[in-house]
């Protein structure tokens, strides 16, 4: 990202690029808002002046667009700040003070010196990504602390006077990161969870706007923005009366309430946002490099993930030694590289009713400890990992027994139980100090290879007794601080772990917990059929390698929904994300057998392709009836197709497919030896068959000059 500053006229021009994003100090010191699209150079007085919507007409405010919205008298809009001062003031009227750049970021501050209240607004660059990641810090000036009721990261301003649609991903458990879009109109959106703790099974904290609703997978402009933040949250999507368009997103506001007591501070998370000209498509790109080349845990970010056996959907909490430790030689046998025990290995923890939160292997089941199952992983050459859930204990467990006072309750009261289990309070620093202690433990006494880092329900009653307001208020936020604090421990003591983020499936997948997680367990719900809208939400914002999940290869008939589906397509899905294989190998029958490890190589061998890839949406079910995801590797060394068809009606014509992505004069040979050039792929496009109740199709074009 470049800076510049123009002195003499109060003019901040951040540019990256493909992208510009303007700001000026009007005649009242205000800050304001002038641009953000497509680049503009040209910041002289006339380059500026000659803008349609800058000038403003304050008769109103509608047209007042100030960089950081705060509660102000003459402003209509949503704001980002709102503060409740000691006596009685509402609103805060801010004026710029000062800049600052180092290390290529943009520090300006505002001030309210009548309240004494200064706003440090941070942009900041990712390399030459058309990203900027913008955030606050209030700082309480005063000598009485104040109360930060709202307190939002960023107010972003659309180009002015257009219509604009709005698209997000929402959903719910087993049915995650759907698709949603709708036209603006005078009203306010609000994308939010109150829920405390993950927000994306229901709403990923994640929005796109598009003027007039036109663009495409390949074509138009695309304004777009993420927050860095796991808990509550608030994006709100507004168009004002006179037309103006902006976004204004943060830490939500519900049960929430920051104190600020002298020279305190206060820094509120990261909303990143970016820019294209070039469609939903290269949005998901711009997204994906920002993954692989910034956020992704470093020491991973570009290594491929293994093939992972995990115990959940066949064998839930029946798990023994004996059991598990012909699984394992039947999981080395189809060629698993990880081997992973997920819920159950805990004392007492037969059934979802009991044992959560003790944290030691159960001894009835487990005689010789971990140490024979560990060793028979290791003389196949496989990993072990490991499944924990540390927010959450049952009420039946020596946890909960010596520390009913760590959950999250209000005295008296009976707490609400979901999947019979409470929360516990993470805010607290010695449950988060109980947290790191007893993830330490196990991975030094387990030597783990994987980490499976689940979360299985949502707030209920937030009662802290004994905790004073501030912590009260501050409680779903420092909930989330902390779990970020220990994540940021594991990554730093074990970089070599591959880390899965579990919330009941897909319940965190957000670019809050992106930097510290190879996999995110995309949902609880593997079958096909839902997975072809549930995997194109997931990889328009994250990357496939990253689509993780206790069984990608998924039982038949699958446990959430009871569809049967053939082992092939159940197959061919597996092979989109992250491979898993969540089968029993015990009942199997030996076809069975030797299709998984067919299934096993045939994916280590396209793994190189598909492992730094892109995602081309060439066709979606939410459109039609099949799915076409081509995934071309960044590097260009050939693309992978996945197809896959459902219910298609007789005379239901289908298009060749186009390619994208690949280079026109490069040539392609696909499986059977014939090669195309890139144009004739793109343009002319593939034939893909698409007949039959269940049609699936891996086809793959490896460059070859
Ligand atoms: C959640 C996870 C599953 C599994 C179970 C265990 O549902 O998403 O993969 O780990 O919990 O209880």
């Amino acid at each position: 990202m470049e800076i510049y500053v123009q002195k003499e006229r109060g003019v901040f021009a951040l540019s990256t690029p493909k992208m510009s994003y303007l700001m000026k100090v009007d005649e009242e010191g205000r800050l304001v808002h002038l641009y953000w699209g497509a680049p503009v150079k040209d910041i002289t007085p006339a380059g500026i002046a000659s803008r349609r919507d800058f000038p403003y007409s304050d008769h109103g405010g509608e047209l007042y667009r100030p960089e950081y919205r705060a509660q102000d008298p003459r402003d209509f809009d949503p704001p980002a700040l709102s503060i409740r001062y000691p006596d009685g003031v509402r609103n805060t009227v801010l004026r710029y003070r000062s800049y600052s750049i180092s290390d290529g970021a943009l520090t300006i501050v505002l001030s309210d010196d009548i309240m004494k209240i200064s706003v440090e607004l941070l942009y900041q660059g990712w390399g030459d990504l058309d990203l900027i990641t913008r955030s606050v810090t209030i700082r309480n000036e005063g000598e009485a602390p104040v109360v930060l009721e709202t307190v939002r990261s960023a107010t972003l301003h659309l180009p002015g006077h257009l219509h604009y649609r709005l698209t997000h991903f929402a959903g719910k458990w087993g049915a995650e990161y759907q698709r949603q879009r709708i036209m603006l109109t005078q009203s306010q959106v609000v994308l939010e969870s109150h829920r405390g703790v993950s927000a994306s099974h229901q709403s990923v904290p994640f929005f796109a706007l598009d003027p007039m609703g036109r663009t495409t997978e390949t074509a138009g402009e695309v304004y777009f923005g993420a927050l860095h933040w796991s808990g509550d949250f608030e994006l709100i999507a507004y168009q004002n009366p006179d037309g103006l368009v902006g976004v204004t997103g943060g830490i939500g506001t519900y049960d929430t309430f920051v104190e600020l007591e002298p020279q305190e501070t206060f820094t509120a998370p990261g909303l990143t946002f970016g820019y294209t000209g070039h469609g939903f498509g290269e949005m998901s790109r711009i997204l994906y490099d920002w993954q692989y080349d910034f956020l992704l845990p470093r020491s991973k970010a570009y290594s491929p993930r293994p093939v992972i056996y995990n115990s959940w959907y066949p064998f839930e909490f029946d798990l023994h030694e004996e059991t598990l430790l012909k699984v394992i030689e039947q999981a080395a046998d189809i060629g698993a590289e990880l081997f992973v025990v997920d819920d159950g290995w805990m004392k007492g923890r037969d059934c979802d009713r009991r044992g959560l939160g003790d944290w030691y292997l159960d001894e009835e089941r487990f005689p010789h400890g971990f140490r024979p199952l560990i060793e028979a992983c290791h003389a196949h050459g496989m990993k072990f990992g490991l499944w924990v859930e540390p927010e959450m204990v049952n009420p039946d467990s020596n946890l909960y027994r010596a520390h009913p006072d760590w959950v999250l309750h209000d005295e008296g009261r009976k707490p609400w139980l979901s999947r019979n289990q409470l929360v516990l309070n993470l805010a607290r620093e010695d449950v988060c100090q109980f947290a790191i202690d007893m993830l330490d433990r196990l991975l030094a006494e387990y030597e783990l290879d994987y980490l499976k880092w689940d979360m299985n329900r949502y707030f209920g009653e937030t009662g802290w007794p004994g905790a004073s307001s501030k912590e009260i208020g501050e409680l779903r936020i420092r909930f989330i601080q902390n779990l970020y604090r220990i994540w940021d421990h594991l990554n730093k003591v074990a970089p070599h772990i591959l880390f899965e983020n579990c919330a009941g499936g897909g319940g965190r997948a957000d670019f809050g917990m992106v930097p510290y997680c190879d996999r995110i367990n995309r949902s609880d719900n593997a079958d096909p059929v839902d997975l072809m809208l549930i995997h194109e939400g997931f990889t328009t914002l994250f990357p496939p390698k990253t689509a993780g999940g206790a069984g990608n290869i998924s039982p038949s008939p699958n446990g959430i929904n009871g569809r049967t589906l053939p082992l092939q397509y159940r197959i061919d899905w597996g092979m989109t994300g992250s491979m898993s294989i969540g089968i029993d190998l015990l009942t199997a029958d030996s076809e069975e057998l030797i299709r998984l490890k067919e299934a096993v190589r045939r994916f280590c061998e396209l793994r190189p392709l598909m492992n730094n890839s892109y995602v081309y949406r060439i066709a979606s079910a939410y459109e039609g009836p099949c799915t076409v995801l081509e995934y071309v590797d960044r590097e260009g060394k050939g693309a992978v197709v996945f197809a896959f068809g459902h219910g298609l009606h007789f005379r239901q014509y289908l298009p060749l497919f186009r390619l994208r992505g690949l280079e026109p004069h490069g040539r392609y040979e696909d499986e059977d030896g014939n090669i195309f050039e890139g144009e004739t792929l793109m343009n002319w496009g593939v034939s893909i068959s698409m007949a039959g109740d269940y049609a699936s199709h891996v086809l793959v074009f490896r460059k070859v000059g």
